[in-house]
């Protein structure tokens, strides 16, 4: 259904529509994982889109060979729009010669849990009540999430991108 969809990176024209869609989908432009303040509206990543209809977004922040997904979401869900803007990040990790890719999720959300260890993610650290710490710095951060699960941790998962054999080295080190 989605097969026509494009994905490109972010342009400074596009930030106006982060800023719209950062505080529907999680309350505000600001994410906070372990404590850590994110203005997502302002990082890099890719939006996917069909002519002028955006699908979804990944953000990115990071460098060379350590990259987390900040934030990653497909409008409709199970359509392969998730899959396409992960494996964007996973190929930005490629041209740089390979590292690693991480990412935080809280632990009700147990689709992404799913998502991502189908695509080779492992989970790595448990960050046991880190959202009550997180909830300090961003109050609209709900009590309860998806399943009704209360939110109370964060878990962090990893996968480490090796190039294919052959592929030449980066010939920068920055993106
Ligand atoms: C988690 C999330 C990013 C996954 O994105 P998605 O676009 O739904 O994922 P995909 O469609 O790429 O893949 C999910 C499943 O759909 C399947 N799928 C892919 N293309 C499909 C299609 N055309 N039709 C039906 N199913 C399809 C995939 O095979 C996959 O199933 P599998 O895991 O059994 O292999 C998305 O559900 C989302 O935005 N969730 C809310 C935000 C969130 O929690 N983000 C993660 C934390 S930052």
């Amino acid at each position: 259904m989605y097969q026509s969809a494009v994905i490109q990176g972010i342009k400074e024209e596009d930030r106006p529509k982060l800023s719209q869609w950062l505080p529907r989908d999680w309350g505000s432009t600001e994410i906070i994982h372990r404590g850590i303040k994110y203005e997502a509206d302002k990082l890099p990543g890719f939006i996917a889109w069909r002519g002028s209809e955006p699908l979804g977004y990944i953000l990115l922040s990071g460098s060379q060979q350590e990259w987390q997904v900040v934030v990653l979401r497909a409008f409709v869900s199970g359509h392969g729009i998730g899959s396409r803007l992960l494996s964007m990040a996973e190929k930005l990790l490629i041209q740089q010669g390979g590292g690693r890719l991480w990412m935080i999720t809280t632990n009700d959300n147990l689709d992404a849990l799913r998502f991502y260890q189908r695509k080779g993610f492992h989970l790595c650290q448990l960050h046991r009540e880190a959202a009550e710490f997180s909830r300090t710095l961003k109050p609209s951060i709900p009590k309860f999430g998806l399943y009704g699960i209360p939110i109370r941790d964060e878990l962090e998962l990893e996968k480490y991108i090796e190039p294919p054999q052959g592929t030449p080295p980066p010939a920068t080190h920055a993106p």
